[in-house]
């Protein structure tokens, strides 16, 4: 091995590596992060193959996936007959809401730190209007396909994940309430942290970071930068979905947003592309909240987002 001389610039990196080598610390060229494992591409066919089945589900029962309603249960068995198959321990939980069962799906990755927990979460009703593909199974479907990933990479974090498919939000919160409010204290400051997803695949979309917590919205912030997206603090109705039980519980949240029934501004038009003067989605809560109501960008690079965070956060 020849070794320039250093300058100045250069030194301290010089004495590093020789004290590795020095103490064998290091054979073999060394990554940049030996014990970090990277994040994986979320692969978006995935997340909109998972849409198509939802989208179908909807069709099959009577156009909605909503709270007490066939289609809302269908959806849940076919998210957890995939995360069942890929090794998840899940559990279904049940409550009542207006009169009608409702129910949340959990899915817990075993192994890590229990004392530890990383959760990544979304809605999965949708409204009675229609089958909520962007609101909210563009975050349901990017959710599943991250446990699917988890699962296929056998990916073993030093903390314990969590993902949780939620029932009844279009009713106020109901189920991700239902579920802060049982869990025990000790269980409840076992949580580091929760992520919530709801509309990532917004079609004239916005790039929006919830602002909760410093460091889940630094990690969000940190994909973002170094994909060149610039993003924007989330501001549209803040505690407008499930992050909001956990926040008044004291766990600290975080989440991405693509925008719903705002108006896109010319200065947001001119740094993210799309149609200045209309709704970030003009099918929020309509019967056109279908498949042809996803930006396949918004929700590719949320879905890395998302995937970089709960890779990151839980290592
Ligand atoms: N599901 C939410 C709702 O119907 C959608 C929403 C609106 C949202 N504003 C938000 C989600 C802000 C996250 C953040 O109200
Ligand atoms: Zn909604």
């Amino acid at each position: 091995m020849k070794l320039s001389i250093p300058g100045r610039a250069g030194t301290a990196a010089m004495v590093t590596a020789v004290t590795l080598l020095t103490t064998g610390a290091i054979t073999g060229a060394a990554p940049a992060s030996p014990l970090a494992v990277a994040a994986p591409d979320l692969l978006v066919a995935n997340v909109k193959a998972h849409l198509a089945q939802l989208q179908a589900i909807a069709t099959a029962n009577g156009g909605n996936r909503a709270h007490g309603r066939t289609g809302y249960k269908a959806s849940l068995d076919y998210a957890k007959a995939k995360l069942d198959a890929a090794g998840f321990t899940t559990t279904v939980q049940q409550f009542t809401s207006g009169g009608r069962t409702g129910y949340n799906l959990i899915a817990d990755w075993p192994g890590g730190d229990t004392n530890q927990v990383v959760m990544a979460g979304s809605h999965l009703d949708s409204v009675t209007a229609g089958a909520g593909i962007n609101d909210n199974g563009s975050g349901s479907a990017a959710v599943l396909e991250a446990a699917l990933t988890v699962s296929r990479t056998q990916y073993q974090p030093t903390k314990h994940l969590r993902f949780a498919w939620w029932g009844a939000e279009e009713l106020g919160m109901v189920g991700s309430r239902y579920y802060v409010n049982s869990l025990t204290t000790a269980n409840r400051a076992k949580i580091s942290g929760y992520l919530n997803f709801d509309m990532i695949g917004s079609p004239n979309p916005g790039y929006f970071v919830y602002d909760d917590d410093p460091t889940i919205e630094k990690t969000f912030q940190n994909y973002f930068t170094g994909i060149g997206i610039a993003t924007e603090i989330e501001t549209e109705g803040d505690g407008r979905s499930d992050h909001a039980p956990f926040k008044n519980a004291g766990i600290p949240v975080g989440g991405l947003f693509s925008g719903a029934d705002y108006i896109k501004t010319a200065a947001q038009a001119a740094k993210w592309g799309g149609t200045s003067g209309r709704a970030f989605d003009a099918c929020y809560h309509s019967s056109c909240d279908t498949t042809s109501n996803i930006n396949d960008t918004a929700l590719d690079r949320n879905g890395d987002a998302l995937a970089y965070a709960v890779w990151e956060l839980s290592s």
